[in-house]
């Protein structure tokens, strides 16, 4: 006798009843891209609907998120060339790009969760995630350490939710957990990002982040995409150092990864559709090739499938909508 599957598929009142995965919009981080200046919403090319916005622009973004339910952003800074320096200084100025940003948005939305990505390459002018050894010509990774700490200091007093270190240095987690502690913000969650991988799948971030290195690449401080067994490694040391919640970047070619680490770890795990995966289904539905958002939704649900918990995506305030209509 063989099992008739079938029999629960039949309507889409049983299947939604056995159905094991679903999408809600508190899974969703949407990134924001803030400029100086004023008035300013240029939408990047590479990226449709993806804008880099000026404060008071993004104060209005930040409304229609709230209107759309979205809980929380993840804020990265662009800085203008000729602000640009060696160790990022900027980004470790209570009165810079992002600290500025920060305390502005909490100040209108104070329950909108405002997540800082914690990484140097927006801010310096060799577009490297930290300070260069200048024997090596590569990332001192302690060096980094130490102007981390006070970035995250600063991302903190500006009221920072949470903050994500996006540097891939090692030991980075400790530190910044233990100089958070150390500094009254016992309570500020650390989402590591834990699992990032050396990707070609950043290519269009880096247009609207204006953080393409200099020279070199960041192999030698991201991961090698050949390594499954590395990635756990990489992910449980950082559950070690006290990291809150943990992740893989990019998402979608790496669900066997997020699959591994989600059976190896209880902490919350978050992938980050990242703006190569983003730009691909932008590219697929102008050129009518695909049936764009019901494969937009067909890869959250994947990413769910995995074991991601949280979802950080530029495709969040399409689902928004698409979760309200109903999908
Ligand atoms: C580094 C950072 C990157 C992304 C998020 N944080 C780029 C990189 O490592 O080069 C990529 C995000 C995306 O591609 O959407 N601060």
């Amino acid at each position: 006798m063989f099992k008739r599957f079938r029999r629960l598929r039949m309507n889409e009142n049983i299947r939604a009843m056995v159905s094991e995965n679903h999408l809600e919009i508190s899974d969703l981080i949407y990134p924001l891209f803030v400029v100086e200046g004023k008035k300013i919403k240029k939408e990047i090319s590479s990226m449709p609907d993806v804008f880099q916005m000026s404060l008071d622009e993004l104060l209005k973004e930040c409304k229609e998120l709230e209107k759309l339910g979205i809980k929380a952003i993840m804020l990265f800074g662009v800085l203008e060339n000729s602000k640009k320096d060696s160790c990022g200084s900027d980004s470790l100025d209570d009165e810079g790009l992002i600290a500025k940003s920060v305390r502005a948005i909490k100040e209108k939305f104070p329950n909108l969760i405002v997540i800082c990505d914690l990484c140097f390459c927006e801010y310096t002018e060799h577009g490297h995630c930290g300070i260069i050894d200048p024997k090596t010509k590569s990332v001192d990774n302690d060096a980094t350490l130490e102007i981390s700490a006070k970035q995250a200091l600063i991302q903190a007093r500006a009221g920072a939710d949470m903050i994500a270190p996006s540097g891939m240095m090692d030991g980075i987690i400790e530190i910044l957990r233990k100089s958070l502690d150390e500094n009254g913000f016992e309570n500020l969650p650390l989402m590591a990002y834990s699992t990032k991988f050396a990707s070609s799948f950043y290519g269009p971030f880096r247009d609207v982040a204006q953080s393409t290195p200099s020279y070199g690449d960041r192999k030698s401080y991201q991961m090698d995409f050949r390594n499954g067994k590395e990635a756990l490694l990489e992910s449980l040391e950082d559950e070690l150092q006290g990291a809150d919640i943990l992740m893989v970047k990019p998402a979608l070619a790496y669900l066997d990864v997020v699959k591994e680490i989600s059976q190896n770890s209880k902490l919350p795990l978050c992938v980050y559709n990242v703006s190569g995966e983003y730009a691909l289904l932008k590219a697929g539905a102008k050129a009518g090739v695909i049936d764009y958002q019901k494969m937009v939704f067909e890869i959250m649900i994947a990413f769910k499938r995995a074991g991601a918990k949280l979802i950080i995506t530029y495709h969040a305030k399409e689902l928004a909508k698409m979760l309200k209509e109903g999908l």
